[in-house]
């Protein structure tokens, strides 16, 4: 059986940098769930379809020409690494992820990331529908001021103007939706809770990887 680490948790807690190095420290692969969510809400404007028409957007992820190749996400052949992460996409991700149809359409490309020698996936659903077997699940989050300060120096950091007042009110906005929608809502459930208001990410990282140490050494 392919260990599985789940990572899910509220937008901007800092889940995708922390699951990516425990990735690394494990020489485990890395899935980037909201990717795939943001590359779907990307292709659905490109081709000029509504974010909430289900009969449309269900086939479109099913059928999405995307790649992940060293680094950078690929759709078709264009490079959109960088504007799948606008504050104008990120909002168009969460109104398409809950579209029951294109979650199921991408159910089996993220079951596809199981590969030896394991898998670290982050997300809102990774341990309660996609890897339901994971090893180790880890719900991780912080305070909201916290989450929108992180949100605002990672788009300072790639001279993406950004205001903390509207930062604020989206995150909230986003959480209320993620975790409100009728299919996979952001859940805690049977995950451990990883808060990290206070912790650095080298922090949260080493506390991941006792967890699954831990786990991987339990009897199962
Ligand atoms: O960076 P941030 O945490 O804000 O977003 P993300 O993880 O890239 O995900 C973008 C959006 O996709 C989220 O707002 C969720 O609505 C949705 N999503 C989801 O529904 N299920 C997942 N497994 C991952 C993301």
């Amino acid at each position: 059986m392919i260990p599985v680490i789940a990572i899910d948790g509220p937008s901007a807690s800092g889940k995708g940098t922390v699951a990516e190095r425990v990735a690394g420290r494990l020489g485990f692969h890395y899935l980037d769930s909201g990717a795939l969510y943001r590359v779907t809400a990307l292709a659905a404007q490109r081709a000029g379809v509504g974010l909430e028409d289900a009969g449309a957007l269900g086939p479109l992820a099913a059928a999405l020409p995307v790649r992940f190749d060293a680094g950078d996400i690929y759709l078709e052949e264009q490079v959109v690494t960088e504007d799948i992460r606008s504050e104008a996409c990120s909002r168009d991700a969460s109104l398409v992820a809950a579209v029951p149809a294109v979650r199921a359409g991408l159910l089996l490309r993220q079951r596809a990331f199981r590969q030896p020698p394991g898998l670290v996936a982050d997300g809102r659903d990774m341990g309660s529908v996609v890897f339901p077997d994971a090893a180790l699940k880890v719900f991780l989050t912080a305070s909201v001021p916290v989450r929108a300060e992180r949100r605002y120096n990672q788009l300072m950091n790639k001279g993406i103007p950004a205001n903390m007042q509207v930062l604020l009110r989206d995150i909230e906005a986003r959480d209320a939706r993620d975790a409100s929608r009728a299919v996979a809502p952001l859940q805690q459930g049977s995950a451990l809770l990883l808060d990290t208001t206070h912790l650095t990410i080298e922090q949260a990282v080493a506390r991941v990887l006792a967890w699954y140490a831990a786990a991987a050494a339990a009897p199962s």
